[in-house]
């Protein structure tokens, strides 16, 4: 992208052009900061004083003065949190660009000296910078994001470039990024064999190994949870499992962790069709397996000394002549079978064979899957925490962990045999929707599970976090690219130490 948020680090030397962003911590200035008021005869004190500005976190103020060393100071109460550094500073940086980029500057400094881990303002900053325009074709230069570079002033400024380019805070961003853009593309650019041919395209240029299989290939599995879903679609089902193999030898290098995603790239919820009001959104129906696709990206750029296997289904849910009826019966791979008493109930049919052809496949260390699985999870936790399932104490408190040092953070559900009792079907194994309408999200949890023949496993239900209506601090409206920094944080803490 042309125009694309530039991020630098420099020395504290402050800037000829542009704007300078100094923090005001409980309403006094400090360093740097303290001395350019000095030396302009308290213009910034003084402009505190003239516009009221209470120091209340975030607060920002634009200072214009021709007795300042820079072109433009903006004053900014920034409020840290030392229990929560990662959090605080992305957040921290997202709101810094807003500020920034509503106010049409377009290069700025942040002064970030006595500031920890300054790369991780730069990422806030750059997450909130993001902005698909591909379709845009008659946008005016001022309607597009403006500020163009933002340079980190710190006092080991070698230091925090290592860590950007490194340490795989860049490559978060890139990430993320790149996944947002999947789940933004609408369904009739990416379906499942195109998407494939994306993932093949870019990912064996990082060391990825992508296999895909297609229809014949899963039909010989027997994979007919899976394929059911697809058979109403004109776009022909895909299965792809991505390998990524950094731990060379050592204690990690026997079981790869594993991560599964649901990849509806549209769901129309088949013959139970959903209402028109707001089916768009269901091309959203992937960002599980994007969630999965941005991880291994990122664990393949920052050269993660782990090992990891991604399994993605793709699938088209849609109505046709040739589409799965109510009350068909499919059999797994697993070779349970499975009563389809609601088509829209698609993802865990999706999810049961890839789960299956996971654990059989990869002998994993764990798996993990991420899916935008229910409505019924927005209801209980709404947009800001994904809903998690897990049959594995410990591992459910390390995602618990992740998800609070990195923002993006969940909260556990129960699983039990209360609820597993739901989903037996009169004339099948089970059935894919609970016999009540009840705790919708943990039927679905629990269909999950009877395809994790007891390999240790978390479900992670991003049906309210993988994209958003209203801005975040780190990402406008729109898809979020949610689970990257949330399994990133998780391996890292738990798995390259
Ligand atoms: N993809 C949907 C879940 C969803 C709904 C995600 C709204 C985001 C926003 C899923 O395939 C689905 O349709 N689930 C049904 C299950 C029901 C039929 C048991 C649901 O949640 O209504
Ligand atoms: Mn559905
Ligand atoms: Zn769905």
């Amino acid at each position: 992208m042309a125009n694309e948020l530039q991020i630098l680090f420099s020395d504290l030397n402050l800037p000829k052009t542009g704007a300078l962003v100094v923090p005001v911590i409980k309403g006094k200035l400090y360093s740097k900061g303290a001395e350019i008021d000095k030396k302009a005869n308290n213009a910034l004190t003084k402009a505190m004083k003239a516009a009221g500005f209470s120091g209340k976190k975030n607060e920002m103020i634009r200072v214009l003065n021709h007795v300042l060393p820079v072109e433009q100071v903006i004053l900014f109460a920034f409020e840290y949190d030392a229990k929560n550094p990662e959090k605080s500073l992305k957040n921290t940086g997202g709101e810094i660009y807003s500020y920034l980029n509503r106010h049409k500057i377009k290069t700025a400094a942040i002064l970030a000296e006595g500031i920890d881990k300054p790369e991780l303002l730069a990422l806030g900053a750059k997450l909130k910078s993001y902005y698909f325009g591909k379709y845009h074709t008659k946008k005016k230069p001022e309607e597009l994001p403006q500020l163009q570079a933002l340079t980190v002033l710190t006092t080991n400024s070698a230091k925090a470039k290592k860590a950007w380019r490194d340490e795989g805070y860049e490559a978060t961003a890139n990430s993320v990024f790149y996944i947002r853009d999947l789940v933004t593309e609408p369904a009739n650019i990416l379906y499942p064999e195109s998407y494939a041919n994306q993932l093949q395209k870019d990912l064996p240029q990082l060391g990825i190994q992508v296999e895909v299989l297609g229809v014949k290939e899963m039909h010989k599995l027997g994979m007919g949870s899976l394929l059911g879903v697809g058979q109403g679609s004109a776009r022909e089902s895909k299965l792809v499992i991505m390998r990524w193999n950094g731990a060379k030898g050592g204690k990690t290098a026997a079981k790869p962790l594993a991560f599964v995603g649901k990849g509806v790239t549209f769901d129309t919820g088949g013959i139970s069709i959903k209402p028109a009001a707001g089916m768009e959104e269901m091309k959203w129906d992937m960002g599980g397996s994007a969630a999965v696709v941005g991880l291994m990206r990122l664990l393949a750029e920052r050269k993660a000394k782990v090992n990891a296997v991604g399994v993605i289904g793709l699938v088209e849910n849609m109505p046709d002549g040739n589409a799965q009826r109510p009350g068909d019966v499919v059999t797994s791979m697993s070779g349970q079978t499975i009563e389809v008493l609601n088509t829209d109930a698609e993802g865990r049919l999706v999810l049961a064979d890839a789960l299956w052809y996971t654990q059989l496949k990869y002998k994993p260390e764990f798996m993990i899957d991420l899916a935008t699985l229910t409505g019924a999870i927005i209801v209980s936790l709404g947009s800001s925490r994904a809903g998690l399932f897990s049959n594995d104490d410990k591992l459910a408190q390390q995602l618990f962990n992740a998800g609070q040092k990195s923002g993006e953070e969940v909260w556990r559900l129960p699983l039990a045999d209360v609820y597993d009792k739901q989903i037996n079907s009169d004339i099948a194994d089970m059935q894919n929707i609970g016999a009540e309408r009840e705790a919708g999200s943990i039927t679905a949890a629990q269909f999950l599970q009877r395809f994790t023949n007891g390999v240790k496993w978390a479900h992670l239900d991003i049906a309210g976090t993988a994209w958003t209506k209203k801005d975040h601090p780190t990402c406008p409206k729109g898809a979020t690219g949610y689970g990257v920094q949330l399994l990133d944080r998780f391996v890292r803490d738990n798995y390259e130490k």
